[in-house]
C-alpha cells in the first residue's frame, strides 16, 4: 500500500516502517526464511523440542543438556494454577472465547506472583515471571477448556514436556510420540515472529514500565483478531463451510470475485511464501495419511493453487495449523489459545529485551479535524 501523497512520512498500518532493533528473531524476505537469535525454525522444529526453543529466546542461547532438564524442571514446578484462578475459571460465561479467559487468568496470575512487587525493569525479575507465564499456558488452556466441558481439570504429568502435557491436560489421554512431535514443531513454529502486531503490542504496554503480565493481558488481546492469530480458528470454519458446499475451487473463485479476505492466506512480511505454512502443511498431510483423512489437504491444495495463480497470495502458518489441530481432534476455539502457548516465549524475549533497553513508545500522528474554533457555552448550543 502506497502513502499518501500530502505525507510522504506517513506508512498506513506501520507498513515498512521501522520500529525498533531485535536480537531475537529475523525474518529473511527474499528467502522467506525465519531464525530465532540465528537458528533457522525448521532446524528447530526438526531437531528440537519446544522447551529448547523457549530457552533460546528467553536465554538467548539453546540449552545444554543439563540446562534443558533444570528448565524443564522448573517450567514443571510452575506450571500449576492457584486455586483462584480456577475458581474464577468457573464463574466465566459459558460463551466466553477462551481467550478472553487466558486475559482473565493471566491479570490474576500476575498478582499472584511472587514478583509482583519487583521493579518492571529487574531482568532478573522479569526472567523468573517469564518463566512462570510460559510454564502455566498449556495447563491454563486445557483447564479452561475442561471446565467450560464439566470436567476437572487435569495436572500435568511432571514425565512429559509443555506439547505433551497439552493434549494429555486438555483430552485426559496422553499423546503418542508422533502427535507430541506434531505438537512441538507446532509450537516452535508458532512461538516468535519479529514485530508482529501482538509482540508489538506487548512491547508498547512494558515501555511504560507496566509490567510482563500486563504485556502478555496485551499480547492476547491483540493476537485475538482474525486477521492475525484468529486466523486460525476462521481459517477452519472456512474450510468447514467449503467441505460442507462440496467445491473448493468455485468457493475460491467466488470469495475472491467478491473480494473476500480469505482467512489464512496473505502476509504483512513475506512476499512469495510463508516457510512455516510449508512446513505445516507437509506435518497436516502426514497427520491427514496417518487418521485417514486426507480430505482437508486436498481442498487446502486447490485453494492454495487458485489463490496463487490469481492474487499471488500464499497461506500463512494458520492455514495448515488449522486443519492439523482439527485432525488431531483439538477444539477450535483452542487453536487461538495454542498459539498463545507457543507465543508467550517470543513475547516475554521481546518484553525483556524492551525493558532492558527502555524508551517509551510513543508515535505521532497527522491531524486531519477541524481548525481551531471557538468554544460554545452549553446554553447558547
Ligand atoms: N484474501 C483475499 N485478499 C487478500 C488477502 C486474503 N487473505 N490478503 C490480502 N489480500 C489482498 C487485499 O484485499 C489487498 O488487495 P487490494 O490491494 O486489491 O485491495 C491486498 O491483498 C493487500 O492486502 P492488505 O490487507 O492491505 O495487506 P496487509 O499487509 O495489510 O495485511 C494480512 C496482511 C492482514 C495478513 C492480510 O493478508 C489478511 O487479512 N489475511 C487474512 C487473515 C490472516 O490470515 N491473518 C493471519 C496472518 S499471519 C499471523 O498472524 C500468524
Amino acid at each position: 500500500m502506497s502513502a499518501p501523497t500530502a505525507y510522504p512520512d506517513y506508512s498506513p498500518g506501520l507498513q515498512g516502517i521501522i520500529a525498533g532493533i531485535t536480537t531475537i528473531s529475523e525474518i529473511d524476505v527474499p528467502t522467506s526464511s525465519l531464525t530465532y537469535r540465528g537458528i533457522n525454525v525448521h532446524e528447530l522444529a526438526e531437531h528440537a523440542v519446544f522447551e529448547e526453543t523457549a530457552y533460546l529466546l528467553l536465554m538467548g542461547k539453546l540449552p545444554n543438556k543439563t540446562e534443558l532438564a533444570e528448565f524443564k524442571a522448573r517450567i514443571s514446578n510452575e506450571s500449576a494454577i492457584p486455586q483462584p484462578v480456577i475458581d474464577a475459571l468457573k464463574l466465566c460465561p459459558k460463551n466466553m472465547h477462551p481467550m478472553d479467559k487466558l486475559k482473565m487468568a493471566y491479570s490474576m496470575l500476575g498478582a499472584m506472583d511472587s514478583d509482583y512487587e519487583a521493579d518492571p525493569i529487574s531482568h532478573e525479575a522479569n526472567v523468573r515471571k517469564a518463566i512462570r507465564i510460559v510454564a502455566k499456558a498449556a495447563n491454563l488452556v486445557a483447564a479452561a477448556h475442561r471446565i467450560n466441558e464439566g470436567l476437572d481439570p487435569i495436572s500435568p504429568d511432571p514425565e512429559l514436556g509443555i506439547a505433551a502435557n497439552l493434549m494429555y491436560t486438555m483430552k485426559g489421554e496422553k499423546p503418542d510420540e508422533f502427535v507430541t512431535k506434531v505438537m512441538d514443531a507446532s509450537l516452535t513454529l508458532y512461538a516468535e515472529h519479529g514485530f508482529n502486531a501482538s509482540t508489538f503490542a506487548c512491547r508498547v504496554c512494558v515501555a511504560t514500565l507496566s509490567d510482563l503480565y500486563s504485556g502478555v493481558v496485551t499480547g492476547i488481546g491483540t493476537l485475538k483478531g482474525p486477521l492475525h492469530g484468529g486466523a486460525n480458528e476462521e481459517a477452519m470454519y472456512m474450510l468447514m463451510e467449503i467441505d460442507k458446499m462440496g467445491d473448493a475451487a468455485k468457493w475460491t473463485h467466488d470469495a475472491l470475485a467478491s473480494k473476500k479476505k480469505i482467512m489464512g492466506f496473505g502476509h504483512r512480511e513475506y512476499r512469495v511464501g510463508d516457510s512455516r505454512a510449508a512446513y505445516m502443511s507437509k506435518l497436516g498431510k502426514e497427520i491427514g495419511q496417518r487418521v485417514g483423512d486426507t480430505h482437508w489437504g486436498d481442498i487446502a491444495e486447490t485453494m492454495e493453487r487458485i489463490m496463487w495463480d490469481e492474487k499471488k497470495l500464499f497461506p500463512n502458518v494458520d492455514f495448515p495449523s488449522a486443519y492439523a489441530y482439527y485432525l488431531l481432534g483439538i477444539p477450535i476455539p483452542l487453536y487461538t489459545p495454542i498459539f498463545v502457548v507457543a507465543r508467550t516465549t517470543g513475547w516475554c524475549a521481546h518484553m525483556i529485551e524492551q525493558l532492558d533497553n527502555n524508551r517509551l513508545i510513543r508515535p505521532t500522528c497527522i491531524y486531519e479535524g477541524p481548525k481551531v474554533t471557538e468554544f460554545v457555552a452549553l446554553e447558547n448550543r
